[in-house]
């Protein structure tokens, strides 16, 4: 090798090791699979993971919505990841660099007042924030801040695809919809949407033994799903009358719990026609509009009203559950893509009815 050729060959060889591919966000619908520099480590508490699988969010799709003002142009997006630890701080105590873990989408310092209450959703330095104000999990790599309190163990044996459902939607459903829910065993519930996070609801609610669980959605695809998931009642909303279809189905008494697992105006307004007198509504969907909360029909429902932002603080007992094989999360992916074909993979997932999709996983491969 000549000496320029040995010049040639440092200066990409850097160039590879300081940049990588990530889906990035550039505003109202828009984003690219593009290059963006490699993250370090830029606190004692950061660990540098090299994301193996990741997955898309039905908060992502709010997001290049513009439902979320806090994602901003540039954002690398995702909150859902399994990876491998390249790097950590010199404060991470509980994690090496080689090991394999589940990243949380919630990260916690665990020492702030409201993580010291076990709401990390809303820790002082963390909270929300990855794909949301920091660089996300759809990428090569990420930065991972308060890594002790953000990762969790990959455990020995245990497959990706099914694990990186305990980032977000398991903890989301069985927290926001189930736990919020107060479902109780003989419980009539009634989950509107039945995407991956309403199907994670379907699945965690049965814990309790509900004695029904109805499921209203508009995609036949996903109800039929649902069907083979446990639900007892199926009712597609696309006709204006699941409100209706649900009062007759329980003699004008409505339900006991209901879980809005959407988003919407029209979705949060059947919720509010259909809680039972004494019942609860568990709100779980990202809402990027007002909606119309109708106290002229509630006020005297003795019913209560439920919102939150998942905090994960249920993952480790979940994890427990899906490593004993009582809940296979791993039945709710559909397809699978290299994580250099997101953008096939966000057609996919964005055009979820059509292309019978639920979670889409995306697996890097191993080049480095
Ligand atoms: N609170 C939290 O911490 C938290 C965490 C994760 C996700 N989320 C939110 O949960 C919601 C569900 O996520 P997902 O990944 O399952 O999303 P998704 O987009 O895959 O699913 C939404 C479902 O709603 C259905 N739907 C749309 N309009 C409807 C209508 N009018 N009537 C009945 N069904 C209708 C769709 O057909 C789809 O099946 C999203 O709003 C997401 O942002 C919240
Ligand atoms: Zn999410
Ligand atoms: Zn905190």
């Amino acid at each position: 090798m000549t000496t320029a050729e040995l010049k040639l060959a440092t200066t990409s060889a850097t160039t590879l090791s300081t940049t990588m591919k990530a889906l990035v966000y550039h505003g109202l619908g828009k984003y690219a699979w593009e290059d963006k520099p490699r993250p370090a480590i830029q606190d004692p508490g950061d660990a540098i993971v090299r994301i193996t699988t990741s997955t898309i969010c039905g908060t992502d799709l709010h997001i290049l919505k513009g439902d979320l003002a806090s994602v901003t142009d540039g954002r690398i997006l995702g909150h859902e990841g399994i990876g491998v630890i390249e790097q950590i701080g010199t404060g991470v105590s509980e994690f090496h660099a080689g090991d394999k873990v589940i990243i949380s989408c919630v990260t916690a310092c665990l020492k702030c007042d409201f993580c010291r209450r076990g709401m990390y959703s809303h820790c002082r330095d963390g909270g929300w924030i990855l794909g949301n104000t920091l660089d996300g999990t759809q990428a090569q790599y990420v930065r991972i801040p308060h890594a002790d309190g953000s990762l969790y163990n990959f455990p020995v044996g245990g497959d990706e695809e099914e694990l990186v459902m305990l980032s977000d939607i398991l903890p989301t459903g069985f927290e926001c919809g189930v736990l919020n829910g107060q479902v109780k065993p003989g419980d009539t519930v009634a989950i509107v949407g039945a995407g991956p996070v309403g199907l994670a609801v379907l699945l965690t609610a049965q814990f309790y033994s509900p004695a029904a669980i109805f499921m209203i959605d508009l995609d036949d695809k996903r109800l039929a799903v649902a069907k083979k998931f446990g639900a007892t009642t199926l009712i597609n909303s696309a006709d204006g009358q699941a409100a209706h279809h649900v009062m007759e189905l329980t003699e004008g008494a409505g339900v006991d719990v209901v879980i809005e697992a959407v988003g919407l105006p029209a979705t949060f307004a059947i919720c509010q026609d259909i809680v039972a007198a004494g019942g609860r509504i568990a709100n779980v969907g990202v809402h990027g509009k007002p909606v119309e909360l109708h106290m002229e029909k509630l006020w005297d429902r003795n019913i209560s009203l439920t919102t939150r932002l998942v905090d994960t603080v249920t993952t480790p007992m979940l994890l427990k559950v899906v490593r004993s094989g009582k809940l296979q999360p791993g039945k709710l992916v559909t397809h699978r893509f290299a994580m250099n074909d997101i953008i096939k993979a966000y057609d996919t997932f964005g055009n979820a009815a059509k292309e019978g999709a639920l979670k889409v996983v995306l697996t890097n491969g191993g080049s480095r």
